[in-house]
């Protein structure tokens, strides 16, 4: 049995089950049936191609194939855009996970994202198609976008911190075996700096006189606002070689975004440059949540506001408002995988100093999460031993239902191992998701969900449950994890009413409002806030 339950649907908590796969690249069934001659291999690199793609007039001239291999948080909605914006091209999305396909084709799409479910259903069945046929969609592209797992290694050279290729390899090969005309591959997931040059190099050795162009064009969606961000990006970044033949690539996938995105925001680097650039922005980013959460520290321990102290910094235009709210600690599938990976690159290129300077933004977000834990076991008596502790919030933020990094499994697990009872609600994470994330070993959720274990192990002491108030029911405590808008209004007197005294709240996301929880009797932790005359008496490290 196969389980999609890092993916919450759009409206509902999905139903799982599906059949356990095997990788659908191993048979070539569908290009025995095809000859040679049915497809034109000059299409993109001699006469045809540079006027088909030259100055945005293809896309009119033509119909352009884009298949997109990895189904996933980056590829779904990347691809939906595309299809919407541009409607003379065909995209097909494929993807080895049976289950993960057919939810991209039914009413439930297999993750949850504000304004995708309308995007796709513009789309789909026109230009837009979700299929399990790797092979055949590759086999009829002109562009091949790659969107699939990169672990970090846990075993081996570099495990921990290096990226695990194996799954962009067999992508790669696969895209070499099956290919009879000459293709554009754009590596869209993130990946390390020189992971083009590989995958060059495994293209050009299997090629058999096709040429393919490598091109780097991360993305840089967050989730929860991945539509917004893909119909009104920043900048998309396109890294391509310095030849003639990798400048026209770069201009045919330039062609496809200056459908919908002004020219000057599509910036054109090196091959080299473009990777690179998607890890420094995940660490620059990453890195002003430490700068603040480490902030919240010295906060509390002083009787400083961190908001205040965040307000008053961001209003400097050269530091700029956004990503400086403290919190339990960053999440997400990007930021934590990626620093390793720079971690790693430059250990390998003889960069110690540089190594720890990053490391230490690891560091401060484990702290954090530690810090967080500590303090709610040492305000409670010094410990949460068969105490119900309630956790709201398990995704690792609000808007999206995946749980990949989120600090509530490192906040979960902290509590676990001091013997409490966890009750948990998330609006949009699955209680298998939630059991399998707790039992999981680190950076084994980045693997493709039919090499995952089947069942998860049930962690006991853990029951997840579809409401917050039966989650603070008879709870010594409640811990928010995310920042879900519900949170907020949630009726706080009935939620004391029902709970153990004296009552908890541990607020991670500093969404409630502490005076008016105090006045109705709750003893608050506001993460970076002055602390509550209860809390100040409590070591901050239990
Ligand atoms: C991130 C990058 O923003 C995006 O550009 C890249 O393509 C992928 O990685 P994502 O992980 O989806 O996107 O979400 P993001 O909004 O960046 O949040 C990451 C984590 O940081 C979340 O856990 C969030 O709660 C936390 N965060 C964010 C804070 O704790 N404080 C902040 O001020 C902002
Ligand atoms: P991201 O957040 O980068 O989109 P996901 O884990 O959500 O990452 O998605 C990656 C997808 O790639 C998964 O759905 C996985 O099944 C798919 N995948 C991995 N390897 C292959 C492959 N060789 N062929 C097709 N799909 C693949």
């Amino acid at each position: 049995m196969e389980a999609n339950a890092w993916y919450a649907p759009i409206s509902c908590k999905p139903l799982f089950a599906s059949s356990r796969l095997l990788p659908a690249f191993h048979t070539h069934s569908f290009l025995r049936s095809l000859s040679l001659s049915q497809r034109d291999s000059s299409l993109f690199f001699g006469e045809v191609h540079c006027s088909a793609f030259g100055a945005g007039s293809a896309l009119k001239s033509k119909m352009v194939k884009i298949c997109c291999i990895g189904a996933g948080y980056v590829g779904g909605p990347t691809m939906a855009v595309i299809a919407l914006k541009c409607p003379s091209i065909e995209v097909a999305v494929v993807d080895i996970s049976k289950s993960r396909i057919a939810a991209w084709n039914s009413e439930q799409l297999p993750i949850y994202e504000p304004g995708l479910d309308g995007v796709v259903k513009q789309c789909r069945g026109k230009n837009l198609f979700f299929s399990t046929d790797v092979e055949k969609h590759v086999f009829e592209a002109d562009i091949v976008f790659v969107s699939v797992n990169t672990p970090t290694k846990t075993q081996g050279l570099g495990a921990g911190k290096a990226a695990d290729l194996t799954y962009w390899e067999s992508a790669a090969r696969m895209i070499a075996d099956v290919s009879k005309s000459d293709k554009i591959v754009v590596e869209k997931s993130t990946v390390p700096v020189k992971t083009a040059e590989a995958i060059e190099k495994i293209l050009t050795h299997n090629s058999k006189g096709i040429k393919f162009q490598i091109l780097s064009n991360p993305e840089f969606l967050a989730e929860g606002t991945a539509i917004q961000d893909l119909f009104n990006p920043d900048r998309v970044l396109i890294g391509g070689r310095e030849t003639p033949e990798g400048q026209k690539a770069i201009q045919a996938l330039k062609d496809v975004y200056a459908q919908w995105v002004p020219e000057e925001r599509i910036l054109t680097t090196n091959l080299w440059s473009a990777e690179l650039s998607k890890l420094a922005a995940n660490a620059f980013l990453a890195q002003r949540i430490s700068s603040v959460n480490a902030m919240s520290a010295l906060c509390e321990a002083t009787g400083a506001n961190v908001q205040q102290v965040s307000y008053s910094v961001g209003t400097d235009t050269r530091i700029g408002p956004k990503f400086l709210n403290a919190s339990v600690g960053f999440g997400g599938s990007c930021f934590q995988k990626d620093i390793l990976n720079l971690v790693y690159i430059c250990e390998c290129n003889g960069l110690p100093e540089v190594a720890e300077y990053w490391k230490q933004v690891i560091k401060i977000n484990d702290y954090q999460k530690s810090r967080f834990v500590n303090r709610v076991v040492s305000s409670m008596f010094n410990t949460v031993s068969n105490k119900k502790i309630a956790i709201l919030g398990f995704a690792f933020k609000k808007d999206t239902g995946d749980t990949r990094e989120t600090p509530a499994i490192d906040v979960c697990q902290g509590l676990l191992g001091d013997k409490a009872n966890l009750s948990i609600y998330d609006p949009q994470v699955t209680e298998d998701q939630i059991q399998r994330d707790l039992s999981m070993n680190k950076f084994d959720w980045d693997h493709p969900i039919h090499l995952q274990p089947t069942s998860p192990t049930t962690v006991k002491k853990v029951s997840v449950v579809w409401d917050a108030y039966e989650a603070t029911k008879d709870a010594h405590g409640l811990c928010i994890l995310t920042e879900w808008d519900e949170f907020k209004t949630l009726d706080y007197q009935r939620i004391f009413d029902n709970m153990q005294k004296p009552a908890f709240v541990f607020d991670g996301r500093n969404i409630v409002d502490a005076d008016k929880l105090r006045e109705i009797g709750f003893i608050v932790y506001s993460i970076g806030k002055p602390l509550d005359p209860w809390l100040k008496d409590m070591p901050a490290v239990a």
